[in-house]
């Protein structure tokens, strides 16, 4: 597989969006108050985070209707809002105006987003949600796998930016670990040649987030559950400020590989 030629530059900045959710889990374990996803965003932003990331589920296991408000109202940051494509969602989306919003696939037993969205196979389903978001000044992303059918059918779509589900390389091992950053590698560069802006996020950790960071064509990556659980052993401040150091050092790393 050969990356497709590069339409970006490699020294473009990485962003990190934080995904807050799982303040919104422990908060909920309990059912106060304690701890607030909106007091965390704060933390996040002081200590480095370019933007806040929140995922409103159909069940409302995490993050509420509450929480959303709060945040793009209170937070000086831009706010993502990941969302289904369905009409509930659709209607918070356009009542709050969030900066940009991440369409992910949803499965009500799932423990997590498992894969990305079919786009291929559920582009007439995406096109009005697309429409009506853009409509309203909102950034529109798709999370999908990274596979070349998704990305071209998303570039089809007219959506400016694909966020690339980082899972399975999250979770691989061995030979299969580096099968899988090739994908991400390859797909980054389709995503770029396509001239859509290139995101990517899910699982990933101090340990898996340098080879993802190393790769010049992604833009922005969102962390959520191991900055949080991280958090309960250094600090929420701390866990970002690593992880931001990592994702920056491996960047310059590999921009200064390419320019030498
Ligand atoms: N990006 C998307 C689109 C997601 O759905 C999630 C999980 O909500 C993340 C990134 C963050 O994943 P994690 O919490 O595993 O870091």
């Amino acid at each position: 597989m050969t990356t497709p030629a590069r339409t970006t530059s490699p020294a473009l900045p990485l962003r990190l969006g934080v995904n807050i959710d799982h303040v919104a889990t422990i908060r909920n374990a309990r059912g106060g108050d304690h701890p607030d996803p909106v007091r965390a965003a704060r933390i996040a932003a002081e200590a480095g985070a370019d933007g806040i990331t929140a995922h409103l589920r159909e069940d409302r296991r995490h993050i509420s209707d509450r929480d959303i408000r709060a945040l793009a109202r209170d937070i000086e940051l831009p706010l993502n809002l990941e969302m289904a494509a369905t009409e509930e969602m659709l209607a918070v989306a356009l009542a709050h105006r969030p900066h940009a919003a991440c369409i992910v696939p949803e499965k009500r037993r799932e423990l997590t987003t498992e894969g990305g969205l079919d786009v291929v196979g559920g582009c007439d389903h995406l096109v009005p949600f697309v429409e009506r978001l853009a409509a309203a000044g909102i950034r529109v992303s798709l999370f999908i796998d990274p596979d070349s059918a998704q990305i071209e059918a998303a570039a089809d779509l007219g959506v400016p930016v694909v966020e690339l589900h980082t899972g399975a390389y999250c979770e691989a091992t061995g030979a299969a670990c580096e099968r899988e950053l090739e994908r991400i590698r390859y797909a980054a560069g389709l995503a770029s040649t396509l001239g859509l802006e290139c995101h990517a996020g899910h699982g990933l950790s101090f340990e898996t987030v340098g080879k993802i960071a190393a790769i010049g064509e992604i833009r922005e990556l969102n962390i959520g559950h191991f900055l949080v659980g991280e958090a309960i052993f250094c600090g929420l401040d701390s866990a970002v400020k690593r992880m931001r150091a990592l994702m920056d050092k491996a960047r310059a790393e590999a921009t200064g590989r390419r320019t030498a």
